[in-house]
């Protein structure tokens, strides 16, 4: 397992759509551990894969709950609303007020390859639509209504 690099932001590796994750095999997992090394490491919550230079629909969240893994998630039902602090490992030493839902169903494969699907609350939910974001190039900081310095 190893550390890598954070891209940080005008770095047109966030801007990209990523692609679907084809094969379950040590490369994948090797990219997984090695992301959970590098978010561990940096304090975050979650980390997408164009965060390391790999435009793969591939994330995880490290919340309250535990932590996740989704390979080609699909946000498949959101409901209500919440209003709250977000920040980036991408997007460093900033902090933004995002709207997101309070409540999304999301299915998706764990590293195997298996289907599972759950349901994500609160900062969960934030955490979850936030990486999945990161997938279609989008940042934290298109949607925040007020962007402040750390
Ligand atoms: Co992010």
């Amino acid at each position: 397992m190893a550390i890598r690099n954070i891209v940080q932001v005008g770095d047109e590796t966030l801007r990209k759509k990523c692609f679907e994750v084809t094969s379950f095999d040590q490369k994948l997992w090797t990219l997984l551990d090695d992301m959970k090394d590098t978010v561990r490491k940096a304090e975050g919550a979650g980390l997408a894969g164009p965060q390391v230079g790999v435009l793969r629909r591939v994330f995880f969240v490290d919340v309250e709950e535990g932590y996740f893994e989704f390979v080609n998630p699909v946000i498949v039902s959101v409901s209500g609303t919440q209003s709250g602090k977000e920040g980036c490992l991408s997007v460093k030493g900033k902090w933004g007020e995002v709207t997101r839902p309070k409540k999304v169903v999301i299915k998706a494969q764990d590293r195997f390859g298996n289907a599972f699907s759950l349901t994500a609350k609160d900062f969960f939910a934030r955490a979850v639509c936030h990486e999945y974001d990161h997938l279609d190039g989008i940042l934290y900081i298109d949607k925040a209504t007020e962007i402040v310095n750390d």
